[in-house]
């Protein structure tokens, strides 16, 4: 009997502490801010890989529209009962025009629909959407009279979605633009666009183009806007753009000029995407650059947007882990120059050079351009000599604008050291610091910054994503344990804002069909945007930004890990109210007593949001079920200055409370 008691004890004992939650108090200082948050704090980073760009947020859906492609008919096939070798010719005017050399040249034997025509099978086909304008277009010169073209959208299943028909206006022996726009009748996912002919004799093309009317703004020939609706809901600081490593390029040939993406579309060089050869085993033979979407377009989006642009030039060094070919020290002029007219382009008077191309693309007002980056994931002594250049050269002509250093690929190591101890002496403006890393280190770094020297160069964490398997691994996923590992690490980038002004998630967007790089914020089809469990905590920290960062702490310790519990604060000056994030990443709940220090005696209303996952760590967002893990959201009330709070495992908590 005595033995039977002493184990029911035990068993007592035993699910009492199971049962219990684990108690914590959070201590907020409320009056005593620490640091401001930047406004630029949170932001996104662009880079037309995954089919961003061309395929994705430029929302041309004819692929290769130009014939420029490596091989001129790649996206095309001819067709038609009356095809005959050489009824569809691709013509190359190298000589007379450079940037746009390949047109085609269609000759027509008194041919009706159906006997001779072209197929582009768009970018990974093309999303269409009932109802929606559709705008088609042409460049053309020398047409016979009356030559008509058929335009037709056919779905998977061969049925024509929209069309119609016209004539281009007989001509001059000059390019024309000409087009007809028409109404989708049906939604398809994956439709292809066919250009039958009819008449005789002969009509060279060009530019043969086919836009959505419902672009972002509804701007012709613009965005996809439920792409950059998703960039908006962000409210992010900054933009950083068009990359990445293609602004390095395979080689220096390909590296990203920004002065050969502005000015009318049909004359900005086309060049082939790094990201069409550089992954192995995720080859994309059909990805260039059209810069359909060019530095003007980035610019406007920024402004869009509410987000300050931050453009990175080349640096006179292509891709390290390609060519790695450097320009000479003394042949880095051009690039110098590139730097320079940019800030012109962007900032300067209608009546400088570069003002007025900004001006003659619409844009008379000055983009307010702050910041400039130089090199992308560019290292050693030859960036440093580069940098130091092009850092004289700015600083000499425009002092306020602050320059963006790369720190190389990896955040430790002596390519790291390097730049960092250098670039720190030069008392450099933003360092910008990168890390793919497993969900293990991000938690592990939560305290990254707070042994930073709080004075001088600022830390940008330019790109970082956690890796649900190794980095660049085709099998990483962006499910719920990477979305918490980069809170978690995050609290700790918010807690040090006197250190880190600006962060960004990397890469931003990929195509189900056309990715190369995993894992990605925002997954995209044709025609939808899923947001991952990583999207939801960029927004919620970017919504909750605040302005001041202020202290809490548990048993008078930074919250960093301690029970698997990560937190921040901060107030924001303009709503008045206080702001706390909490990662509780360990499998159990946790109950937390908020103790607001410096607010007197309050009964607060706000609301808790909470973003988990129901279904596990490895859960995900799909096109299916695209809200699977987004943030819930509930009432609470402070009494007393006191908020109880339950912490479901493995969760991110934001608390917002009136002050
Ligand atoms: O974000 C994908 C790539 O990762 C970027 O282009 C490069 O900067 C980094 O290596």
């Amino acid at each position: 009997m005595k033995k039977m008691k002493r184990i029911s004890c035990a068993f007592f004992i035993f699910f009492l502490f199971v049962g219990a939650k684990a108690q914590h108090v959070f201590n907020v200082k409320v009056n005593e801010p620490k640091a401001d948050v930047q406004k630029t704090m949170w932001g996104i980073f662009f880079e037309d890989i995954n089919l961003g760009a061309d395929g994705g947020l430029y929302a041309e859906l004819v692929k290769n529209r130009s014939f420029e492609f490596y091989k001129p008919m790649t996206g095309w096939t001819i067709k038609g009962k009356k095809f005959t070798e050489g009824a569809i010719l691709a013509v190359n005017r190298k000589e007379e025009n450079t940037a746009n050399p390949r047109y085609i040249q269609v000759t027509l034997n008194n041919a009706s629909p159906g006997d001779l025509g072209l197929t582009n099978e768009g970018f990974r086909g093309m999303g269409i959407k009932k109802g929606v304008r559709y705008d088609f277009s042409i460049m053309y010169c020398k047409a016979a009279a009356n030559i008509k073209l058929h335009v037709e959208l056919v779905d998977s299943g061969g049925n024509i979605i929209g069309g119609a028909e016209f004539t281009p206006p007989a001509n001059d022996g000059m390019w024309h633009k000409a087009g007809v726009s028409f109404a989708a009748n049906a939604m398809a996912l994956k439709a292809k666009m066919n250009v039958w002919f009819e008449g005789n004799g002969m009509i060279d093309l060009d530019m043969i183009s086919l836009f959505p009317g419902d672009t972002w703004k509804n701007r012709p020939g613009g965005m996809r806007a439920d792409m950059v609706q998703k960039l908006a809901d962000m409210k992010p600081g900054f933009i950083r753009f068009p990359g990445g490593c293609i602004v390095e390029g395979f080689d220096l040939s390909q590296r990203y000029q920004w002065k050969k993406t502005i000015g009318p579309i049909e004359s900005r060089q086309l060049i082939i995407n790094r990201w069409n050869f550089e992954m192995a085993n995720r080859p994309a033979p059909d990805y260039f650059q059209t810069f359909g979407l060019g530095f003007f377009e980035y610019f406007q989006l920024a402004e869009d947007i509410g987000a300050e642009p931050l453009p990175i030039l080349n640096c006179g060094m292509a891709c390290q882990f390609n060519s790695a070919e450097v320009v000479p020290l003394n042949g880095l002029d051009p690039y110098v120059k590139d730097a320079l007219d940019l800030v012109e382009f962007a900032n300067g008077a209608v009546t400088t050079k570069w003002g007025k191309v900004r001006a003659d693309m619409g844009h008379p007002k000055p983009f307010n351009l702050k910041m400039v980056g130089i090199g992308n994931e560019n290292w050693g002594p030859q960036y440093l000599e580069r940098l130091d250049v092009f850092t004289k050269a700015l600083k000499a002509k425009y002092p306020a604008i602050k320059i963006v250093n790369s720190s190389g690929t990896d955040p430790v190591g002596e390519r790291f050291d390097l730049l960092n101890d250098t670039l720190r002496k030069r008392n450099a403006d933003i360092i910008d610091e990168h890390y793919y890393r497993r969900p293990e280190w991000f938690f592990a770094n939560a305290n990254r910054y707070d042994k930073y020297p709080r004075n001088g160069a600022k830390v940008f964490a330019g790109e970082y994503a956690a890796q649900s398997d190794k980095t660049v691994s085709v099998n990483n996923k962006n499910c719920w344990i990477t979305a918490l590992a980069e809170a978690a690490f995050m609290t700790g980038l918010e807690r040090n804002a006197d250190v880190v002004s600006m962060a960004s998630y990397a890469p931003l967007f990929a195509h189900v069909d056309g990715w190369q790089w995993t894992p990605d914020l925002i997954w995209v089809n044709n025609l939808q945007c899923v947001g991952t469990p990583d999207y939801y905590v960029q927004k919620l920290f970017s919504l909750n930004k605040g302005t001041k960062v202020v202290p809490v702490t548990m048993n008078n310790n930074l919250v960093e890990g301690q029970d698997s519990l990560y937190a921040s604060a901060v107030t924001d000056a303009a709503t008045n109210e206080l702001i706390i994030k909490i990662v509780n990443a360990s499998g159990k709940e946790q109950q937390g007593n908020v103790a607001l220090d410096g607010v007197k005696n309050a009964a607060l209303k706000g609301v808790f949001t909470i973003l988990k996952s129901d279904d596990g760590l490895y859960s995900m967002n799909t096109f299916d079920n695209p809200e699977k893990i987004c943030p819930q959201e509930k009432e609470i009330t402070v009494t007393e200055s006191k908020l109880d709070i339950m912490l479901p495992a493995y969760s991110f908590s934001v608390i917002r409370v009136k002050m």
